[in-house]
């Protein structure tokens, strides 16, 4: 595989951030044979080895949860597979106005969107979490946001690679 191709395959696995990917691969961090818990392992090290503020910056290129880019069908594939399969393509407008409220507050507080894995949930239970994770201090939030992310890549990489699970 070139890197061109592997850019290509792994870029979008951390949301719009495909300098991750590169990295991994001129680190020379990619093993032949590909195996999702080795590009995962590869490209988590070049995320938490980023600066802060370049961490920051992969928090924010996430769209909200059931937000305004969701709702105008301008998600990336992952990401609309991933918010429709926890059923937040489906929300009654109640739960909507919960979600907008949650959002906004979380965003105002932290400076990124809320994050989170949503494989295994649901939107109740998706919003639990939400509602808890907004009283966090910032540096405890923004240790969970980075665990959701790296999280997230491993369900990409894993659909991407399989018969493999990271
Ligand atoms: N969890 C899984 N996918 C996404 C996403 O695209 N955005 C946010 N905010 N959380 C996610």
């Amino acid at each position: 595989m070139t890197r061109e191709e592997f850019v290509e395959q792994f870029g979008g696995v951390f949301e719009h951030s495909p300098w991750i990917a590169e990295r991994a691969w001129d680190h020379d961090r990619i093993d032949d044979p590909l195996t999702s818990v080795g590009v995962h392992e590869a490209m988590c090290a070049e995320f938490r080895t980023a600066s802060r503020k370049a961490r920051t910056e992969v928090l924010r290129a996430h769209p909200d949860l059931a937000g305004r880019l969701a709702l105008a069908n301008q998600l990336t594939a992952s990401s609309r597979a991933e918010q429709a399969g926890a059923g937040l393509d489906r929300l009654t407008p109640e739960e909507l106005e919960r979600f907008t409220e949650l959002n906004q507050r979380y965003m105002e507080k932290f400076g990124f969107p809320f994050i989170i894995a949503v494989r295994g949930h649901d939107k109740t239970s998706i919003l639990e979490a939400f509602e808890e994770r907004v009283t966090h201090s910032e540096d405890d939030e923004f240790d969970v946001a980075c665990g959701q992310v790296e999280r997230i890549a491993g369900f990409r990489i894993a659909d991407m690679i399989k018969g493999d699970a990271a």
